[in-house]
């Protein structure tokens, strides 16, 4: 459908929904949408379009998209003076972007990334936001360098990333802290004038505080962007000394989005991150296996297998043992009490884990080369335990050095469909 819209107004629009400027100038977050350009707002995202000129604009909404126009700006008026503050700063400049979910921190890094490119400088985002990441798989942080702007961080290909492979940071605080530090080094060392870094919404109570508190220790940055609703991020600002912090509003008219909106664009991300996939083998010999049982250490001896075996009842169709412990793999037809087990783990005197058959189809994996560079993430679709090989879905190409199993689980469609730590070391 055909719309107009009027001079200094904006046009709210809530996905899934596509977009087309027929006539008039209007702008998003900063950049401008061209004539006959097609803008998709993703469905569980809203995204402000700032009318410069009477438009015309071409309209598709799918279902659950609406619009709504508003006589208010498109962002708040302290989101223009922070970022003239930020560009003023000497360079390289780099900027953390904190505050909670739905905040509007992702729109706020667009917004600053834009004029930060407008002004010509090299701009780059790092996305650190595992469970709403825009720039790289999620489970993910991801970096890219900005050439143009954009109205979208989605728009960007991430060219570096560190995988973690769970979608919050509670249990994978040190992997955010390290992976983010090493990418921003790599952007600085790369020329990078301007860094702008997202986070994730997880600000609320004392373990949130202290991580955040150490992740911008660790990081290091020039300034800090406080996205505030109400006084939630008090306890982290009080605490912060040495820094330039940057109070901003949330914008007013907020939709927040449940979990399975939050679900749903990550299972879009996964899909362009898994184009061109195929199923590939690799085997246990060509591949180390970071942070996992599988793969840690060698057979059990001979005699120590028969051992396993009698006190479990049944032998095991693969096992290893290592330093942290033993882990057994069982047909699915078997079943192991814990009492066993609790033998098994006294007998052996270190940990046992016991896994079966067929647990480990659908975790998502990342994959690394030689060089711990990160290639891309594939899903596990099975391990053959008996030839000793691995069958991956990814539409990685390269040579693959190191695999990572993460804790999703992901169906053939990308939903994901829980959590597991069937390859964990943490028992
Ligand atoms: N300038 C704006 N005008 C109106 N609404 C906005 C604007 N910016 C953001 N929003 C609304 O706020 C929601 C959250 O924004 P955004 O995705 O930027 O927040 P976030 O803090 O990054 O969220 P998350 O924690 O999910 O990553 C958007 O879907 C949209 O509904
Ligand atoms: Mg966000």
């Amino acid at each position: 459908m055909k719309h107009v819209l009027d001079e200094r107004k904006t046009l709210l629009v809530d996905g899934p929904a596509s977009v087309c400027l027929l006539s008039g100038e209007v702008s998003v977050l900063g950049a401008t949408l061209e004539i006959e350009e097609n803008l998709i707002v993703r469905e569980g995202k809203r995204l402000p379009l700032w009318v410069k000129q009477r438009a015309t604009v071409e309209l598709m909404l799918g279902e659950g998209a609406c619009i709504n126009e508003v006589d208010e700006g498109d962002v708040p008026s302290l989101w223009n003076e922070a970022a003239t503050q930020l560009l003023s700063l000497d360079k390289p400049v780099t900027v953390m972007v904190i505050g909670k979910v739905d905040s509007g921190k992702t729109s706020f890094c667009t917004f600053l990334v834009n004029t930060a490119v407008m002004q010509n400088l090299k701009t780059a985002v790092v996305d650190a936001d595992l469970g709403q990441s825009d720039v790289g798989p999620p489970s993910t942080v991801g970096f890219a360098f900005v050439e143009k702007t954009v109205k979208d961080l989605f728009e960007l290909d991430a060219q570096c990333a560190v995988f973690v492979g769970s979608t919050s940071p509670s249990g994978a605080m040190s992997k955010v802290i390290d992976g983010l530090s090493c990418l921003k080094n790599r952007v600085l060392d790369a020329g990078a004038d301007f860094l702008v870094i997202n986070t994730d919404g997880w600000v609320e109570g004392e373990e949130a505080s202290t991580y955040k508190l150490r992740l911008l220790e660790m990081v290091g940055c020039s300034a800090v962007v406080a996205m505030h609703q109400g006084n939630e991020l008090t306890p982290i600002l009080d605490s912060l000394h040495n820094v330039k912090v940057l109070d901003v509003d949330s914008p007013q008219l907020i939709e927040p989005r449940n979990r399975e909106k939050r679900k749903l664009l990550r299972e879009l991300s996964y899909k362009k991150y898994m184009k061109g996939a195929k199923t590939q083998s690799f085997s246990f010999s060509w591949v180390k296996v970071r942070d996992s049982l599988l793969g840690a250490g060698g057979p059990l001896h001979r005699k120590r297998l028969e051992t396993l075996s009698n006190m479990l009842r049944t032998r095991p169709i693969y096992s290893e043992e290592s330093v942290d412990g033993i882990l057994a793999v069982l047909k699915r037809s078997e079943t192991v009490t814990e009492k066993q087990l609790k033998d098994v783990e006294d007998y052996f005197r270190k940990r046992v884990k016991v896994i079966y058959e067929g647990d480990e189809a659908g975790l998502l994996v990342g994959l690394e080369d030689e060089e711990n560079n990160f290639l891309g993430i594939g899903v596990l679709r099975e391990v053959d335990y008996k030839r000793k090989a691995m069958k991956i879905y990814t539409p990685v190409s390269k040579k693959v050095s190191t695999l990572c199993f993460g804790q999703i689980k992901l169906n053939k469609n990308f939903k994901e469909t829980g959590l597991s730590t069937v390859y964990s070391v943490n028992l």
